[in-house]
């Protein structure tokens, strides 16, 4: 029964747990226009908020790598960190040299790798004190580590990766190295020798993967066997050298309790969100890039049962539950003579042949949104998927447009009607302008009025103002629907008292 969600004609589930629509007359299109309503604008909607687009991913450690709990680098004021760089990339450059004239690198692939990094480091070792380079110990080790890191690693990029605290590294060219690090982007003094050894540390990444990128084939998804995202994109079509972009793997993942710690969303708020994913409604989780969608639908996936059949279609594995009965498949791209494609669409259709209980899309682009939309109407209650969008109202049309996309022409009332019989709850992420990242609307579908979607927010992000270090200040409010669309499902679940003390509670805070 509560498995079931439409029927054919698109309209919100049966009647015994699709409670009465609110009377249309009652509800309002978009947000409810209280003043709460009015005052939290998303971050990602404020022609002043930078947008997240700058933050790419980043990758954690590969499994021999070390942790290492601060980088000294980091820790320095920037510009000594250039200053010095010059003459020891001179430095380096050189013995590297002479190390690459010396050493059997075929020989040397064959070491375990403590043997091969004993091995260099004794003819670098060798090779400081024949040329006679003059440098204090400390220098000599940085030295030594980096050449190590370049022979045997991933170059200048292994003390960023071993870093925990990174969540995004962006190499545009051998010389400028960008990461994200509590939400703020900033550059580093790291820099690659030339174009040459960044597009061979490129190479050595992707090609963990069956991978290869160069000129004929530029462009390039990959994966550090930490499971870090990484893409790739070399010259010609980048311009000014490859450009590099990981997002670091967090191996472990933020949890909602943890959101809550940081501000992302309060503890009533929080409440909100375990019943919703609890219940079974079909969830977007919507928001720019980098703003948290992944990390929120992996702690939403903490709240289904143990006995549910999950499985989750992603373009690169980045999901980690926690429940026994999951199945995780990962499209694939087309190999070097562009065979073997497997998209996200296919991966989506084939799930619906896998007696799933929900499906879990890592993030809809495409097509598949429409797929994932009738599987969410037809008995996957409590499926979930990630949208780039700035906000609930603009997720509506990137349904509607990546539906167009697919090639359907279906007119639009009626998609718009798949829509709302699919859809229950929209959750805005957002990263604010002081790098903070915020859950900014909880937002239900409620309805039609004639052509248009009626939506109604359960919970808002208000902004109140900033402190003296730049650091936004706000609260997350209820907009006082004292009983969400979802209620009688909530009921259903036995979980109802749960629901109308949070809202109670989020409102008392508010006044
Ligand atoms: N509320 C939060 N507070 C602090 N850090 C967060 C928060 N949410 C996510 N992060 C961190 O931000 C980074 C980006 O998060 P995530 O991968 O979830 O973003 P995304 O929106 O899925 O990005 P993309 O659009 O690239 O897929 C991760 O390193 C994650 O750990
Ligand atoms: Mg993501």
């Amino acid at each position: 029964m509560f498995g079931k969600r439409g029927k054919d004609d698109g309209t919100k589930g049966t009647p015994e747990f699709r409670p009465s629509t609110p009377a249309v007359s009652e509800t309002v299109a978009e947000a409810p226009r209280t003043p709460a309503a009015e005052a939290p604008k998303p971050s990602a909607e404020s022609p002043s908020t930078p947008r997240a687009d700058a933050a790419p991913a980043p990758a954690p450690a590969a499994p021999a790598r070390r942790t290492v709990e601060a980088p000294p680098i980091a820790a320095e004021p920037k510009r000594l960190q250039r200053e010095r760089s010059e003459s020891y990339y001179d430095t380096k450059s050189q013995v590297f040299s002479a190390l690459i004239d010396t050493i059997d690198l075929s020989q040397l692939a064959k070491l375990d790798p403590d043997s091969a990094r004993e091995e260099i480091r004794d003819i670098v070792n060798d090779i400081i004190a024949i040329k006679n380079f003059a440098m204090t110990i400390s220098e000599q080790e940085e030295l030594l580590e980096d050449i190590c890191n370049d022979v045997l690693g991933y170059g200048p990029l292994e003390p960023l990766l071993a870093r925990d605290d990174i969540a995004d590294i962006m190499v545009n060219g051998s010389k400028n190295v960008y990461i994200e690090v509590n939400g703020k982007v900033e550059q580093t003094g790291i820099r690659f020798r030339d174009n040459q050894q960044l597009l061979n540390i490129c190479q050595r990444i992707v090609s963990q993967v069956g991978r290869r990128v160069d000129e004929s084939s530029p462009i390039c998804d990959a994966r550090l066997p930490d499971g870090s995202r990484v893409n790739v994109i070399a010259p010609p079509l980048a311009i000014d050298g490859t450009a590099l972009t990981i997002r670091k793997f967090k191996k472990d993942k933020l949890t909602l309790d943890q959101l809550v710690k940081f501000g992302a969303i309060s503890p009533q708020g929080a409440e909100v969100l375990k019943i919703i994913g609890r219940v079974r409604c079909n969830i977007v989780i919507s928001g720019g890039t980098g703003s948290g969608k992944t990390t929120l639908l992996n702690c939403l996936t903490n709240y289904i049962d143990r006995e549910e059949r999950v499985i989750t279609c992603e373009d690169s594995a980045e999901l980690q539950l926690q429940q026994p009965h999951v199945v995780r498949l990962e499209t694939r791209p087309a190999n070097l003579e562009g065979e073997g494609e497997v998209t996200m669409r296919d991966l989506v259709k084939n799930c619906l042949r896998m007696r799933p209980e929900r499906i879990i899309v890592g993030e809809v682009r495409g097509p598949e949104v429409f797929d994932l939309l009738q599987a969410m109407n037809t008995g996957h209650d409590g499926s979930m998927g990630t949208i780039h969008s700035n906000s609930p109202r603009e997720c509506l049309n990137r349904i509607e447009s990546m539906i167009a996309m697919g090639g359907y022409t279906l007119p639009q009332k009626t998609v718009r009607e798949i829509v709302v019989g699919s859809v229950d709850i929209i959750i805005q992420a957002a990263r604010l302008r002081d790098g903070s990242r915020r859950i900014t609307h909880i937002t239900e579908v409620i309805g039609m009025e004639g052509d248009v979607i009626i939506t109604q927010d359960l919970v808002l992000y208000n902004i109140k103002g900033e402190d003296a270090s730049g650091k936004l200040m706000g609260e997350h409010v209820s907009t006082g629907i004292g009983r969400p669309h979802f209620w009688d499902r909530a009921r259903y679940y036995g979980e109802e008292q749960r629901l109308a003390a949070a809202l109670e509670a989020m409102e008392k805070r508010a006044d």
